[in-house]
């Protein structure tokens, strides 16, 4: 099934979001199989948003997710990229769906609190980047057929 990389960036640490951010996609219906609490490095940091080497922002965002410990996961499901996303709502928090985190939760872009994949290739690389194969666990929700399941 398809996989996606999510990160609680730090400010969403520092808010005391981690546990309402995961509800919401367990909540989905989505299956945690990787999940850890860490330090960003420069290195990796620089690695990950190497699409946007030269932009404005650049450096800022380097700055900002390496300010303190980020949450970083990997969620399992049917069309979970897309359905992530949605639920992190749009980038500028100004323009999120009331309902999504950044609505709910944020305020400007450079504090959005979380970070997900955003296509099949991105979540492969970021995923691979950011976790260990040993660090995925492969397990099957019960509830998969309750929530993917289609009728015949
Ligand atoms: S772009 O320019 O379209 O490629 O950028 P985008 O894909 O929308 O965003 C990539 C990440 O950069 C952050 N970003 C910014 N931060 C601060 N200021 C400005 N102007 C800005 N533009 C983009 C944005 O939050 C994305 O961060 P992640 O962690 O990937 O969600």
């Amino acid at each position: 099934m398809e996989k996606t990389f999510v990160c609680i960036k730090p400010d969403g640490v520092q808010r005391g979001l981690i546990g309402e951010i995961v509800k919401r996609f367990e909540n989905r219906g989505f299956t945690l199989v990787a999940a850890k609490f860490m330090l960003v490095s420069r290195e990796l940091a620089e690695k990950h948003y190497a699409e946007h080497v030269g932009k404005a922002f650049y450096n800022g965002l380097v700055n900002y997710i390496t300010s303190g410990p980020v949450f970083a996961m990997v969620w399992e499901g049917e069309d979970v990229i897309k359905g992530v996303r949605q639920t992190v709502g749009a980038t500028k928090p100004i323009e999120a769906a009331p309902g999504t985190i950044r609505h709910d939760f944020a305020a400007k872009m450079d504090r959005n609190l979380i970070h997900a994949s955003d296509a099949i290739p991105t979540a492969e690389r970021e995923i691979a980047l950011w976790f260990r194969p040993e660090e995925m666990v492969e397990w099957t929700s019960i509830t998969n057929p309750w929530v993917f399941g289609k009728n015949s």
